[in-house]
């Protein structure tokens, strides 16, 4: 265990504001999900604790590293600037649910062929905001990679690895061999 395991197991300390809870439903992963949420809960916290969805990762918990992007409503949004409650009625997409029926996506493949991991902590949230652009775009340029992941960062890659990975899935999702 890390050293932010609480006793109960938990990765991360979370303390309950005290404050009633509020009703909250949406869909994650394409389940739709109803719980009771603290409306002091970032949806990042929400993720983890009520979830047990860990594979979104806590970075800064300010906003700056993407370390904790998923896709909420078609967009690459920092989970940890996001309030639980503030989820209610969204669509949300996760780093699980990029895989089906046990099958890594075409883009995690790519990450991996290309070598665009090696810790692996950013991992998650390059590949939700390379998601959330190749949704809208399925030929994005150079720049607009480049734009896409530039609230994620990655102190192991140097990046190129990624950019090559993203390009590359683009194109053989556009080639429709594998689809997502
Ligand atoms: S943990 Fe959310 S941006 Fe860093
Ligand atoms: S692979 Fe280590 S931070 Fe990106």
């Amino acid at each position: 265990m890390c050293d932010r395991h609480n006793k109960d197991g938990d990765c991360f300390e979370y303390v309950e504001s005290g404050m009633p809870r509020v009703p909250m439903s949406c869909k994650i992963n394409g389940e739709i999900v109803h719980k009771m949420v603290d409306p002091t809960m970032t949806l990042l916290q929400f993720l983890h604790k009520d979830m047990s969805l860990f594979g979104t990762k806590e970075g800064c918990g300010e906003g700056e590293c993407g370390a904790c992007t998923i896709k909420m409503n078609g967009r690459a949004v920092n989970s940890c600037l996001v309030l639980a409650a503030e989820a209610q009625g969204s669509e949300i997409i996760t780093v699980e649910g990029l895989s089906k029926n046990g099958e890594l996506s075409v883009l995690q493949k790519e990450f991996i062929k290309h070598d665009a991991l090696q810790c692996g902590f950013c991992t998650p949230g390059m590949l939700m905001s390379a998601r959330a652009l190749l949704d809208k775009n399925n030929d994005p340029d150079l720049e607009e990679v480049k734009e896409a992941i530039a609230g994620n960062f990655c102190r192991c890659t140097g990046y190129f690895p990624i950019i090559d990975a993203i390009l590359a899935t683009a194109k053989k999702e556009r080639e429709g061999s594998d689809h997502e």
